[in-house]
């Protein structure tokens, strides 16, 4: 079984895995539309995560894809559903490779308009005052996103993310 890291699982995961490969899932675009009142946030001061919403065929999502193996498959799920229950749900797609021929299906975990912790598109500036300002359990929102962004340029140097490298600009230019 695979899964697909797009977000957090780009720079630091959490559960046993057998291999790693680069690529990208198609038909969907990574977007800070979810609510995070248990990871990134409270929920008094909610923070803002990725999800991924679908969008055309053509668009790309970059990530990682992790194997895991067939022994530890329901350990890590049930991780991930616990980790997740802000209102992510499965689902399968099909993942491309960077450097290898084969297509692989793989698991990817969304989080649907109408789950309840939804937030749906904002002003990127508005976006990016929702960050400064939330901290959780699992750390500040500003590290969420400067991770992310920094992960993103390092693994896919020529890959473009307007959403996220706007949105770490934004925040940055706030912490001046
Ligand atoms: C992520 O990459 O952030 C992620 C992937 C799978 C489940 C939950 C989060």
């Amino acid at each position: 079984m695979w899964i697909f890291g797009y977000g957090s699982l780009i720079w630091k995961v959490d559960f046993p895995y057998e291999e790693k490969v680069l690529g990208y899932i198609q038909g969907f675009e990574r977007r800070f539309y979810q609510l995070s009142t248990d990871h990134r946030g409270t929920p008094a001061s909610p923070g803002r995560v990725v999800t991924l919403v679908p969008s055309d065929e053509t668009s790309k999502v970059y990530g990682i894809a992790y194997k895991i193996k067939e022994s530890n498959i329901e350990n890590v799920l049930s991780h991930l559903d616990y980790r997740e229950k802000g209102g992510y749900e499965r689902k399968t797609v099909i993942f491309y490779p960077l450097e290898k021929e084969q297509l692989l299906e793989i698991t990817i975990y969304l989080a649907s308009h109408n789950n309840h912790n939804y937030a749906g598109p904002a002003d990127v500036n508005d976006i990016a005052n929702q960050v400064v300002r939330s901290v959780g359990p699992s750390g500040a929102n500003i590290d969420y996103v400067c991770n992310l962004a920094n992960a993103m340029r390092s693994l896919f140097p020529s890959v473009e993310d307007n959403h996220l490298f706007s949105l770490e600009q934004k925040v940055l230019n706030l912490l001046e």
